[in-house]
């Protein structure tokens, strides 16, 4: 049986997905600071599923982290979805602040870990880290200029690991999955977003984007194309684009 922890398994993308590959016969291990969502779900597999409690802004978290794989008697995948991120044109610091340190310092700390944990066990069948970034990583978002650069520093991160793995011969497969905008309570729900998908569309896509082990997944189709074209975009002209939701 396939194990995979899921890092933001509390609410939207990971909670979907915790359900999905308990349904598919995975064993799966939920993490985040929320206790009462994933043990709602851990109800109904109550022999496959594991929950832990964890913040990955906290100093614990990776010692937290190392005892659920433990608990689970290993792990083939991590799926990383804890996410924090706002509209924040005013570069407020708390929220500044909030984002780096569940985007950047807990996604690095967590991803590590995992990293190590292949390093130390994976050369008989390949591991996986697979992390949802966002098509804001490809370019900076005037509105949302923390979660933006967050973003660009998690596919940078698990680019730079991908080279450490080969370096250190360590069996590690990397997936980056940048989806555009899905309906979960990440986003304000009184604002309109262009090309949203339900979280019924993405899942499906997230999840084989994880069971393919694809390298780099942007979700969906039509945001493929978007970021495509404005990756074309250069900065002298980038910067004249207005991106605000209403
Ligand atoms: N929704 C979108 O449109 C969209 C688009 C592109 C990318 N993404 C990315 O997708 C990922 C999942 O987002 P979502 O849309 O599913 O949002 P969500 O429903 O708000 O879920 C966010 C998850 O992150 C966890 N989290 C937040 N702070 C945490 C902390 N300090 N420690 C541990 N876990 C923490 C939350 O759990 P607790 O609060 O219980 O800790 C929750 O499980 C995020 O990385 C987001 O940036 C989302």
């Amino acid at each position: 049986m396939k194990k995979i922890i899921i890092v933001g398994a509390s609410s939207g993308i990971g909670l979907r997905a915790a359900e999905d590959f308990a349904a598919a016969g995975w064993q799966v291990g939920m993490a985040a600071r929320r206790l009462e969502p994933m043990q709602a779900l851990q109800t109904q597999y109550p022999d496959t599923i594991k929950v832990s409690a964890i913040d990955v802004t906290a100093p614990d978290a990776a010692r937290k982290f190392g005892d659920l794989i433990e608990e689970m008697d290993g792990m083939d995948t991590l799926l990383y979805c804890s996410g924090t991120g706002f509209s924040d044109p005013q570069l407020d610091d708390a929220k500044l602040t909030d984002t780096l340190a569940v985007n950047v310092v807990g996604f690095a700390r967590i991803v590590s870990e995992a990293y190590k944990y292949f390093r130390a066990t994976a050369n008989r069948t390949q591991g996986q880290i697979a992390v949802v970034t966002s098509v804001a990583a490809t370019k900076g978002l005037g509105i949302a200029a923390a979660y933006s650069a967050s973003k660009r520093f998690q596919v940078q991160f698990i680019n730079s690991l991908e080279q450490l793995a080969y370096t250190q011969q360590v069996n590690v497969a990397f997936t980056d999955i940048r989806p555009g905008f899905i309906r979960t309570p990440l986003l304000d729900p009184d604002k309109d977003y262009p090309m949203i998908m339900t979280l019924d569309e993405a899942s499906r896509l997230v999840e084989r984007a994880v069971v393919k082990r694809r390298r780099v997944a942007v979700i969906d189709s039509r945001w493929r194309i978007v970021n495509a074209l404005w990756n074309l975009i250069p900065q002298r002209l980038w910067r004249h684009v207005d991106i605000t939701f209403k």
